[in-house]
């Protein structure tokens, strides 16, 4: 979504800026703009689309600035107001002289927009954040202390937001201040930055502090001051940023996405690595805090999520009920936030999201943490707010995720739900002990058999060719790989734009199949020696009655399945139960190929946002 960052010190402002915002690229976004302090007067300079006509815009016009010193840049994400010029960021007071870049929504705007309206404030565009920089105009005229203006402001703002703040009169500071939206300082030597998030600035400084809600921070090139809404100092912890600038580069690969898919097999050994070393040993999962005795009586589990990672949370439902025998409900956070739950001090509930971000997913935390359940985080983002939230915490060690379809992250997510499973399964004692080892056994084999997926592409790169022209998907599977299906159907809409919908095999003669003929291609998850095989397999025979052109997603050696399927996606024999790990790689394969060859922008689809930090 939305990303920010702001800069003061040595070096070029406008590159600096230009290459933070690079780095937030990913999260997707409509519009950018950057506010320069140059030789005592306030420039600003947006564009519409790409970072690249910012960039373009910025090398025409430079002859406009002289030396700036300072400087704040945003990307955004439309929300209140169409992506125009006019409501792109930075937004200004009356005058102009007060510049302000803002993530997240203020809920109270229109009210605090009539109040400014009519004390004169001229307001230009159609945005919340305008709001914020009349705001603050109107308090630094009584005032003349920036920090102390937007400290009087904010306390008059309702819903989320993370501000960097610059005035024309205030020409050695940024001030910078959040609510329920991330915001870091990154710390140099004779340069300090602002930022929304890590990337902005990793390619400068390890050091960082993280902003908690109400604080407020005064940033000059030489120096950083933290304060609580009252003004009093507080002494914050200086961090090492968990990356190398490294992981932001395609090192090779075309885009993000097939280098993150091309990753998978060492995420998961990086993320077993620790954790699952011996099969006779019990899985070693310390992040879990509830104790022994807590976990035996456990009866009743919630995991929230939502896109991807809801994907992984379904998974996760079955393999926890069918390891440990305890209940357990997935549910959209958007969904969950809306309703009369059930959650109370004996729930676990689990959180899964790949930034930790995701508003709607940690609304429906902090509620449940209300209601007195335990909350367990697993993310990919050990530093976002979701994880601050946590009792305990499993991150799931994926490295960054540049590419806005998740790929890398959702196998990382599924391999911490199956040591969660399994580690449940050991303390309730519910596995037997050969169950356990060839569970175990099974899944430190899979970084391999992903590896032999990835050696050899061109069956998919076929397949992707031969069905690029369709402008529907069916997906279809039975039990652990229903989410597989739901999966692999997102990244063929996230990517290609094309209608893919998956759905339970069983429910495909109860409707969807009135929709099938030549032009609806089916696509089956199938898993030989599972309990759903021949139930999938004659689903598709179904779809081959109507006329549906299929896919065969299997590790069936079976010649037979060439007579009825039109291609087959071969992947290495696996058990069902483990399966969803290995059967997501080719179909975040296919969709990868399919954009690709349709000629879609596969790193940042339009429309979408790595991490969606809005309700
Ligand atoms: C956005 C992204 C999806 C992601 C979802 C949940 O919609 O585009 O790829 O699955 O958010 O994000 P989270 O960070 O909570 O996993």
């Amino acid at each position: 979504m939305c990303g920010i960052i702001g800069y003061a010190g040595y070096r070029d402002v406008v590159s600096t800026i230009l290459q933070g915002l690079t780095n937030l690229e990913y999260r997707g976004y409509d519009s950018a703009g950057i506010a320069l302090q140059d030789n005592g007067e306030i420039k600003i300079y947006k564009t519409l689309g790409k970072l690249v006509n910012l960039k373009n815009e910025l090398e025409k016009k430079k002859t406009e600035f002289e030396h700036p010193t300072m400087g704040i840049g945003h990307i955004r994400w439309a929300t209140h107001g169409s992506p125009s010029l006019v409501n792109a960021h930075p937004h200004t007071c009356t005058c102009g002289k007060l510049v302000v870049v803002h993530n997240g929504i203020i809920e109270n705007y229109k009210e605090l927009r009539e109040e400014l309206i009519n004390k004169g404030c001229k307001f230009r565009s159609q945005t919340d954040t305008e709001t914020i920089a009349h705001l603050i105009a109107e308090e630094y005229s009584k005032t003349k202390d920036l920090e102390a203006a937007v400290r009087n402001s904010v306390k008059k703002l309702q819903g989320a937001y993370a501000i960097c703040v610059m005035h024309k009169n205030a020409p050695d500071i940024i001030v910078g201040a959040r609510k329920h939206a991330p915001m870091l300082i990154g710390i140099g030597e004779g340069e300090n930055f602002i930022a929304s998030d890590t990337p902005a600035i990793i390619e400068y400084t390890k050091k960082a502090v993280y902003l908690d809600d109400n604080q407020i921070a005064v940033v000059t090139k030489n120096n950083v001051k933290i304060t609580d809404t009252n003004g009093n100092e507080i002494k914050k912890k200086i961090e090492i940023l968990p990356w190398e600038s490294m992981s932001l580069s395609k090192m090779g690969y075309k885009h993000f996405m097939l280098k993150e898919i091309n990753e998978q097999p060492d995420v998961i050994r990086n993320n077993l690595s620790g954790k699952l070393f011996d099969i006779d040993a019990p899985v070693n999962l310390k992040e879990v805090k509830l104790d022994k005795a807590a976990l035996k009586k456990l009866n009743k589990i919630e995991i929230i999520a939502c896109g991807t990672s809801l994907h992984a949370a379904m998974v996760g439902k079955y393999i926890i009920e069918d390891f440990a025998g305890i209940s357990v409900e997935v549910e959209a956070s958007s969904e969950y936030i809306y309703r009369k739950t059930t959650t109370d001090a004996s729930t676990l509930v689990v959180g899964v999201s790949q930034s930790g971000e995701t508003a709607d997913t940690i609304t429906a935390i902090k509620q449940a943490k209300k209601k007195g359940a335990k909350i367990l985080i697993i993310t990919n983002r050990p530093d976002s707010n979701m994880a601050r939230l946590a009792d305990s915490l499993i991150p799931v060690n994926a490295g960054i995720e540049v590419s806005v379809a998740a790929t890398k992250s959702y196998t990382a997510q599924l391999i911490s739900f199956y040591l969660l499973a399994i580690h449940l399964a050991e303390v309730k004692e519910s596995l037997d002990k050969s169950t356990l080892r060839n569970l175990k056994h099974e899944l430190i084999q899979l970084p391999y058999k992903i590896e032999e997926i990835l050696s050899d592409t061109t069956k998919i790169q076929e397949c992707a060719k031969n069905f690029s022209s369709y402008k529907n998907f069916i997906y279809i599977a039975r039990g652990v790989n229903l989410p597989t299906a739901l999966e692999g159907a997102l990244k063929l809409k996230e990517i290609s734009y094309i209608n893919a919908t998956g759905y339970a095999a069983g429910e495909l003669k109860h409707g969807p199949i009135a929709m099938l003929d030549e032009t609806m291609p089916v696509l089956s998850v199938m898993i030989p020696g599972g309990i759903t095989y021949e139930k999938v397999l004659s689903n598709s025979e179904e779809a081959k009655a109507r006329n549906a052109k299929l896919i065969a997603l299997t590790s069936s050696t079976d010649k037979a399945l060439y007579n009825l399927f039109d291609a087959v996606l071969k992947i290495p024999k696996v058990s069902e139960i483990l399966s969803p790990v290995i059967t997501c790689v080719p179909l975040q394969l296919l969709a990868y190929y399919i954009a690709e060859f349709l000629g879609k922008d596969v790193d940042q689809p339009r429309n979408l946002a790595k991490s969606v930090t809005v309700e």
